[in-house]
């Protein structure tokens, strides 16, 4: 008995010098981003681009959990900016969080913003980008987060790592592709290319010399931290001959499992390992779209890197020249994104929120307006004359113009926001059936739903079909969340309730809601802030998919939002 206390008494003393080691350990890490115009030549053509530090993709920052990061945002470009630090918690820094006009008004040209926030237990692969317009189009980067110092990956550790950045690029500066859009009411252009850090690939015009390369070694692993950075679309990525180990998704681990595609939707991440247990030669990894929504018009292009054997013989290389292409799914399998939604898990049992205080429903679709009699035809260029709308609770979010939500309540400034977001849909139907005409117009509204600090929310988001129905990736500021569940038709609480896994669900920043159908998240109201919630196809944004939720103090020292940094800039 005296050696069990004795060794566990050692066992304490030792936990205890690691946890040490581990706070001296967490370090400042300070980067300079400028925003700037730079020549980007893509698809034969060179093109004003609006990138960070003349980069693009962005510079990839690498940091540990724990470390806090120090960023100085200087815009020299003519556009107005802020960047967004998509998936970190923002815990408390809710100032630091990016989204313009939510919880900061825009860096204007020629001012800066310094960004300050620390990793707490976040770890895997996150990414930065613009939250302004459409401006992250090509202001985008990864943001990696190792372990902390001294602690290891639950999985054997990759000899290799690489992000894999999926983009989105028009032959067009991105933000006349929005203005006109939103001049028209139509929508807007599809885009011209999907890219791989940066690069179209084999397959476009004037791209193949510049077709990125990823090498590997034969019997080595390595670790691919796939990024959709695209702006609209959902897409399918694959290597051709090699499975992947899917091991993370949203700075989460997960309970690893094998699959030869996956599927990520804009703004989500997944952490796959590939091991180099292939013929020696070159491969391609491939992405292009996954289109639910029936009818419309999307890119079908594919985008291409090539996965190269460093012990691949010269000769072979030559000999080579066309890589193996691995088989995509078709453009509208909805049964694949099911199967492979369907296999994440949390590694191990986990304490979903019970007891829930919230119990929310928000449908989430498209919509139309009908044209505001002021307006020319020529502004109502949606389906039958109409401007097309996009909503939830038949709210379409309009933001401030002159403020931002979170000064405007922490500084008890009236007029730029309500507080009458619905809690349910105004109007119950049959969300995924034949909806009347008379239920497609939205309202217009800057309108937040309050959360009690430390209130247990569950969160029901019903997609609708509504002008088209389609699969929406949600996306939450400051917020991890568990997916309980997903399910096509109208949710139903009587029979789905008992599909909700409250065992080991996943834990994601951003959901795919089903195509014509729901996902059931839960999650702990414990970071005050002005939290952004939106569809990450941004050109629902742009109509109006997002809402916020005000999430107040808490009593506890700790618990509150911090004071503003003191170069926030003006509004
Ligand atoms: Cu990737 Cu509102 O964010």
């Amino acid at each position: 008995m005296e050696a069990l206390n004795k060794i566990s008494f050692l066992l304490g003393v030792l936990l205890l010098f690691s946890m040490a080691v581990a706070l001296a350990n967490a370090k400042t890490c300070y980067h300079d981003f400028v925003v700037q115009t730079t020549k980007v030549n893509r698809l034969c053509n060179t093109h004003n681009t609006i990138t960070v530090n003349g980069q693009f993709p962005g510079p990839t920052l690498e940091v540990n959990n724990g470390d806090t990061l120090v960023i100085n945002v200087a815009n020299r470009a003519h556009e107005n900016v802020t960047i967004h630090w998509h998936g970190i918690r923002q815990l408390r820094t809710g100032w630091a969080d990016g989204p313009e006009f939510v919880t900061q008004c825009p860096i204007r040209p020629g001012g800066s913003y310094t960004y300050r926030f620390t990793i707490q237990g976040q770890e895997g692969t996150l990414w930065w980008h613009a939250h302004s317009s459409w401006l992250r189009a090509t202001v985008y980067g990864a943001l990696v987060i190792h372990p902390k110092e001294g602690a290891s990956y639950p999985f054997p550790k990759p000899k290799r790592e690489t992000p894999i950045l999926l983009g989105e690029w028009w032959d067009a500066n991105p933000l006349d592709v929005v203005r006109e859009s939103t001049r028209t009411g139509g929508a807007p252009n599809i885009s011209d290319a999907y890219t791989i850090n940066g690069q179209p690939g084999d397959l476009y015009n004037c791209s193949s010399k510049d077709t990125v390369i990823v090498p590997i070694d034969l019997g080595e692993t390595h670790l691919l931290r796939v990024i959709n950075a695209a702006l609209n679309q959902e897409l399918f990525f694959s290597v051709a001959n090699h499975t992947f180990t899917v091991v993370g998704a949203d700075a989460s681990y997960l309970k690893p499992f094998t699959t030869s595609v996956i599927m990520l939707g804009p703004g989500q991440t997944t952490d796959v390992l590939i091991s180099g247990n292939q013929p020696p030669a070159r491969y391609y990894m491939a992405a292009r779209a996954y289109q639910s929504g029936q009818g419309a018009p999307f890119d079908n292009t594919t985008t291409t890197a090539i996965l190269e054997y460093k012990s691949a013989p010269c000769p072979a290389k030559g000999i080579l020249s066309n890589p193996v292409m691995p088989a995509l799914p078709a453009f509208n399998d909805t049964a694949t994104v099911t199967a492979f939604t369907q296999s994440l898990r949390s590694p191990n049992k986990v304490e979903v929120p019970s007891d829930i205080d919230e119990n929310l429903f928000f449908t989430v679709g498209l919509g139309l307006f009908n044209c505001p009699s002021n307006f020319p035809s020529s502004r109502c260029q949606g389906p039958n004359g109409t401007r097309f709308a996009s909503s939830m609770n038949n709210v379409s979010f309009v933001l401030p113009s002159n403020f931002s939500i979170l000064q405007a309540h922490r500084q008890g400034v009236p007029g730029v926001f309500t507080t009458d977001f619905p809690g349910n849909p105004p109007v119950q139907f049959d969300y995924t059936g034949n909806v009347s005409r008379s239920l497609w117009q939205p309202i217009l509204g800057t309108k937040v739903y309050k959360l009690k600090y430390g209130s247990r929310v569950q969160l029901v988001l019903q997609g609708t079909n509504i002008q088209t129905a389609e699969n929406h990736p949600i996306h939450i500021h400051g917020y991890d969340f568990y997916i309980l569940a997903t399910g096509f038709g109208n949710f139903n609480p009587q029979k789905d309730t008992a599909k909700l896994n409250l065992v080991d669900p996943p834990m994601r920043n951003t959901v795919g809601v089903p195509v014509n159908g729901w996902a059931v998240i839960r999650f702990l109201a414990d970071n005050p802030g002005a939290w952004l919630m939106h569809c990450h196809l941004d050109v629902h944004i742009t109509w109006g998919l997002a809402m916020v939720f005000l999430v107040e103090d808490g009593v506890g020292e700790l618990q509150s939002v911090e004071p503003p940094p003191a170069d926030l800039p003006p509004c």
